[in-house]
């Protein structure tokens, strides 16, 4: 599909110099491409292939969850190294398809199990735990009968562990399981930040959002001071251009509630059962009904199970949505088709406001 070139509207002068020749290329020239992508559609391939496939300036918000390098089974093809490229790549592939003034949010958490074969190797000492009575004279006595024994076999002889009888040999700061790398948690809004940045971004707004506590996920939570998984980020990258500030998208009751504040509290998907990280539709419908207004198009270049396309439809929004994995693309399109009629959207009432100046 060919449209005509969106006109710019406010002054290329504006931006700082590294943008402005970007955005006279896109302006006069496009992308290169005739036939682009059209929206409704859930398309089967890597985003990194197909977002350059979207027609320029056409998207007024892309709102996605990307693999967190977490070790789920569709991000099993990433090393930490690609799972880097891959968001870089794609946050650089957005600058040119988002239309000015428009909005990229990315939701994604911190890497709670970042393995760090740097980070040292110290057990801690957990007091309330029944200590073994061997000692190191023990140990060493053993040792001196059975010249030959391995440590598992002298911890089956002494009716301990193995940990344990290396703990007597070496001290108490030689981690049980060492040969296992540690692991630390691996913040990534930085990494978000600086990706948008070098893409021609601007980071607009973070919010948190915060789900169930995921005790179930929390290995350490009984042997250590960690807290739970029970947060992620929602980071908003402004492309430079004329935001409409619309106060009627929201009732007011809705802009005190979640609009104009920077907690979103509502819980996750507990039913990961067709797909192993689906984020709850309330997160693409709020970001959706906050940023757009109707008629306009919506993109997930990490569909999953095309929550972001039911929202976009519940909305009257269009979408476009792209998924890697095939079985994917065919959940996406199954739950389209039956669970869009699932959630009332109220209208916000329209209600005189007290104005706010943007910030744009
Ligand atoms: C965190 S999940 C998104 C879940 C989605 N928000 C939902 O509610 O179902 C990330 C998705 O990205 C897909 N994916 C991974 N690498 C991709 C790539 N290079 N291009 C497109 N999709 C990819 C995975 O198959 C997975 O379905």
């Amino acid at each position: 599909m060919m449209t005509e070139q969106a006109q710019v509207d406010f002054k290329i002068e504006r931006l700082p110099k590294s943008l402005q020749s970007t955005f006279r290329e896109l302006y006069t020239n496009g992308n290169g491409h005739t036939d682009y992508l059209r929206p409704n559609k859930i398309y089967h391939g890597d985003a990194r292939d197909l977002l350059p496939q979207i027609e320029p300036n056409s998207i007024a918000l892309s709102v996605w969850s990307p693999p967190y390098f977490v070790g789920k089974e569709y991000e099993a093809y990433l090393s930490f190294e690609d799972w880097q490229d891959l968001l870089a790549t794609v946050i650089r592939l957005h600058f040119p398809i988002i239309q000015p003034g428009g909005f990229l949010v990315i939701n994604i958490a911190d890497i709670l199990c970042f393995r760090d074969p740097d980070m040292p190797r110290i057990q801690a000492e957990a007091v309330n735990k029944k200590r073994s009575p061997v000692t190191r004279e023990d140990v060493l006595q053993a040792m001196t009968e059975y010249p030959t024994y391995n440590r598992y076999q002298l911890a089956k002889l002494l009716g301990c562990s193995e940990q344990t009888i290396d703990r007597r040999l070496h001290g108490n700061n030689i981690r049980g399981g060492k040969y296992e790398p540690q692991t630390r948690v691996k913040v990534v809004g930085g990494l978000i930040e600086a990706w948008g940045m070098e893409a021609g971004f601007y980071l607009y707004d973070r919010r948190i959002w915060v789900k169930d506590a995921a005790w179930e996920n929390s290995r350490w939570a009984s042997l250590s001071y960690r807290s739970v998984d029970e947060f992620e980020y929602l980071y908003f990258f402004w492309k430079p251009g004329i935001t409409k500030y619309n106060r009627e998208r929201l009732s007011p009751e809705e802009w005190s509630e979640w609009g104009s504040r920077g907690v979103w509290q509502f819980p996750s998907v507990r039913a990961n059962d067709d797909h192993e990280a689906k984020y709850p539709l309330e997160l693409p419908l709020r970001t959706i009904r906050l940023l757009t207004d109707p008629e306009e198009t919506v993109l997930d270049c990490f569909i999953g199970s095309g929550t972001t396309a039911i929202a976009a439809i519940q909305t009257g929004r269009q979408y476009i949505g792209i998924e890697l994995e095939e079985k994917y693309v065919t959940l996406s399109n199954t739950r389209i088709k039956s669970g869009t009629q699932t959630t009332y959207i109220a209208e916000p009432e329209m209600e005189p406001y007290a104005d706010q100046s943007s910030r744009t």
